[in-house]
């Protein structure tokens, strides 16, 4: 089991390397319109891109998504990444942390993220799946999850929802049974805020009602539309000639709710807390998408991870690419802050409108066009009267 967790934590690296593990959808970025503001006021070197997640002030609303660690190939991405989340401010991921809660040795693969960003608000990680036996594996109990966070001296704990995953994996933990219950207790007494945290099948409106009742602080939607865990697991069950995984992970490959939709069900549920839009953010662009539709940060692992493998500036270029596409929508739309930029006119439109206006959000759609806009009807008016 131990060495079978380490490897895993390898191949799951190599093979979103290596292969096209990506789900475009239908309903995505592009259909989410900001409006464009001809003459914004807005100076571009004036924009302040600083925002408060969970108490804490980060300088982008960036989050390094929860990726790795567990085995000795893998503390360097670690290490680069925690580097560059210290130099900007960012907010960090470590990867599911189960390989070093069993084998202990493994720790420092995990804690070199701490020890490269001493400032940087670090997320903790461990499975949902987990929090209940498992065919024979007993349960991770609070000072499991209490370790994970002492591990990395977090700021927060994100549980990662993978059933997606889990369905697709040769070896996966499929019972399911008494997740919500144990999530509750864990929030409760592990003393740092709890993250429910998708990983590519997004969180609904119901789910987001759920995960609020029982005591999360703060919910990372993980929507379909970038990494598919399926389709990497899928990789990983064909190449041991497990033919029926291989199957499921190929069948569900984009399987899930599109991060921009999970955004906007996410943000109807739990309207106080904080939301991460990860899944297939690709550019500045769609940060600033997601973030108009009410995100708080947004996430990326892909494009981090595989920056990350080549060097730490390469993932710096990466970042100063990103952030100066992130300041022109903000400009654009003349929005001077992240706060402001909450507030900006977004038009929704295509696919992502039809679910949304199929799924009761009409109002809410009508709402976030107008915004800003407080003169159209007295346009209107003029028009009907002429
Ligand atoms: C190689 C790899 C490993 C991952 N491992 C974890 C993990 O251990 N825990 C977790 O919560 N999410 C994990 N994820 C999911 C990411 O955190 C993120 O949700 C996903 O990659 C979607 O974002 P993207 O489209 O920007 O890649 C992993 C993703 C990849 C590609």
């Amino acid at each position: 089991m131990t060495d079978e967790v380490k490897q895993r934590k390898a191949e799951h690296v190599q093979v979103a390397l290596a292969h096209d593990i990506s789900a475009p959808q239908a309903a995505s970025w592009a259909d989410v319109r900001l409006v464009h503001q001809a003459l914004p006021e807005v100076d571009l070197e004036g924009i302040d891109t600083s925002t408060v997640y969970l108490g804490k002030t980060l300088r982008y609303p960036i989050f390094i998504s929860s990726l790795t660690g567990g085995h000795p190939d893998v503390a360097i991405i670690n290490e680069r990444l925690a580097s560059i989340a210290q130099d900007y401010g960012l907010a960090m991921g470590v990867g599911s942390q189960r390989a070093a809660l069993v084998t202990p040795d493994l720790a420092a693969t995990y804690g070199v993220a701490r020890a490269k960003a001493p400032d940087a608000f670090l997320i903790a990680n461990v499975g949902a799946p987990q929090l209940i036996g498992q065919r024979g594996k007993p349960a991770f109990t609070l000072d499991d999850a209490r370790a994970a966070v002492r591990m990395i001296g977090a700021n927060a704990l994100a549980i990662h929802l993978n059933y997606l995953q889990e369905a697709a994996q040769p070896e996966g933990d499929r019972k399911a049974k008494g997740v919500l219950a144990r999530m509750r207790a864990i929030a409760e007494h592990v003393g740092v805020p709890v993250i429910a945290k998708e990983t590519g099948a997004g969180v609904s409106f119901e789910q987001a009602t759920k995960l609020v009742a029982h005591g999360v602080a703060a919910i990372d939607v993980g929507g379909a539309g970038g990494s598919s865990m399926a389709a990497m697991e899928a990789q990983r069950a064909r190449e041991r000639g497990d033919q029926r995984a291989g199957a499921i992970g190929a069948l569900y490959r984009d399987w899930g709710i599109p991060t921009p939709i999970a955004v906007v069900e996410t943000n109807a549920a739990a309207p106080d807390l904080p939301i991460t839009a990860t899944g297939g953010v690709r550019s500045g662009l769609d940060a600033a998408r997601a973030l108009a539709l009410g995100a708080t940060l947004i996430g990326m692992g892909f494009p981090f991870l595989k920056a990350a493998t080549e060097s730490e500036s390469s993932v710096r270029e990466f970042l100063e690419q990103f952030l100066a596409e992130l300041r022109v929508a903000m400009q654009l739309t003349g929005a001077a802050s992240v706060e402001a930029l909450r507030r900006v006119p977004v038009v929704v439109t295509g696919a992502t409108r039809e679910w949304l206006e199929l799924r009761g959000f009409e109002r809410t759609l009508r709402m976030m066009a107008r915004r800003g806009a407080d003169g159209m009807d007295d346009a209107f008016g003029r028009e009907e009267r002429a």
